[in-house]
């Protein structure tokens, strides 16, 4: 039977999906050949072998919606995930959030120096774009450009990085909850929305992408207010990155602005929110449905 007519449970699905994008990764990097070793070393090592993967997941799983195999969308899943680490070698330089451990081992920075971190990032981001092209085998090229396009608008200066410049400009002030989300819309659930609508394009599913937007703006804004829990109450050794980094650098997050108990109201909220957007994607989408549950209720 076709994996389309077989659903497994969620932790199954989840699973097969986590060790199909580690795969590709992996795969991935070996495409370009490199010389400088040192860099694609730094790229390696933050790129693969840990992180939950949720956005390449989302890629595979809104893809799959529309009829596409999981194979066909692993270069667009790939091409998120490089764009994830990246973000997060960056985000942990000391001109940034300054954290020295990321995914349970030394940050990229610490590991390799901060020239090579930097490097490294932008390999990891360029070679996001490079690694999506090869969708080019299985679907049709305005497909391909029309989820570049919603990647690189995401991820880009009127996405995640502007939300990552509001968050380092609001360090040590106080902002307003109308700012507040907007930085969490910007530097979280961006690039959420670039994998969910990325998956819906490839299927050439264009009607899908707007419950795909919706739905991604709400997991975004759960997902980070449940970060900023973890931050506090979290587990460093579960967590795999520093406790207490926010308070550290002052950062402004939903829980020093409404205090602990109301930020996780909050994020019960979205997460309802977005539960809803699922029900707009026409048949029931339970491992959606399961992943959005998950991902508030989680640890790591
Ligand atoms: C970390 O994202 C950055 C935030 C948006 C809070 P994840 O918690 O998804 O990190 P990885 O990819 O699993 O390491
Ligand atoms: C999100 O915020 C980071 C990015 C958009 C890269 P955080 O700074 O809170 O992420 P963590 O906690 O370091 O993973
Ligand atoms: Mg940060
Ligand atoms: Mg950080
Ligand atoms: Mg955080």
């Amino acid at each position: 039977m076709s994996q389309a007519n077989v659903r497994k449970s969620f932790p199954e699905q989840f699973k097969i999906y986590q060790s199909a994008v580690e795969k590709g990764l992996d795969q991935s990097l070996k495409v370009f050949p490199c010389r400088q070793r040192k860099v694609l070393e730094a790229m390696r090592y933050s790129l693969l072998g840990g992180g939950k993967r949720i956005r390449a997941i989302l890629v595979l799983e809104f893809a799959r919606l529309g009829g596409v195999l999981m194979e066909q969308a692993m270069p667009a899943a790939c091409a998120i995930e490089m764009i994830q680490a990246y973000s997060l070698i960056h985000d942990d330089l000391p001109c940034m959030d300054d954290d020295d451990l990321r995914r349970g081992k030394a940050s990229c920075h610490i590991q390799f120096g901060e020239a090579t971190a930097l490097l490294a990032g932008d390999g990891l981001l360029t070679c996001a774009f490079a690694t999506i092209c090869r969708a080019a085998d299985c679907f049709p090229a305005q497909r391909i450009l029309a989820a570049i396009q919603k990647i690189s608008e995401y991820a880009g200066y009127h996405g995640m990085i502007g939300g990552q410049m509001i968050d380092l400009e609001s360090e040590g002030k106080k902002i307003d909850p109308k700012t507040l989300e907007e930085m969490y819309s910007l530097k979280t659930s961006a690039l959420l929305k670039a994998a969910c609508t990325s998956g819906c394009l490839l299927a050439g599913r264009e009607d899908l992408v707007p419950a795909a937007e919706a739905y991604a703006q709400y997991l975004g804004l759960a997902f980070q207010i449940v970060d900023d829990i973890l931050d506090i109450t979290g587990d460093q050794a579960l967590l795999g990155k520093p406790v207490g980094s926010d308070s550290q650098n002052e950062k402004n997050t939903f829980v020093t602005l409404f205090g602990l108990n109301q930020a996780k109201e909050m994020a019960k909220e979205y997460t309802q929110k977005a539960q809803y957007q699922l029900t707009c994607l026409g048949a029931k989408q339970s491992f959606l449905e399961d992943l959005t549950d998950a991902l508030l209720n989680r640890l790591q």
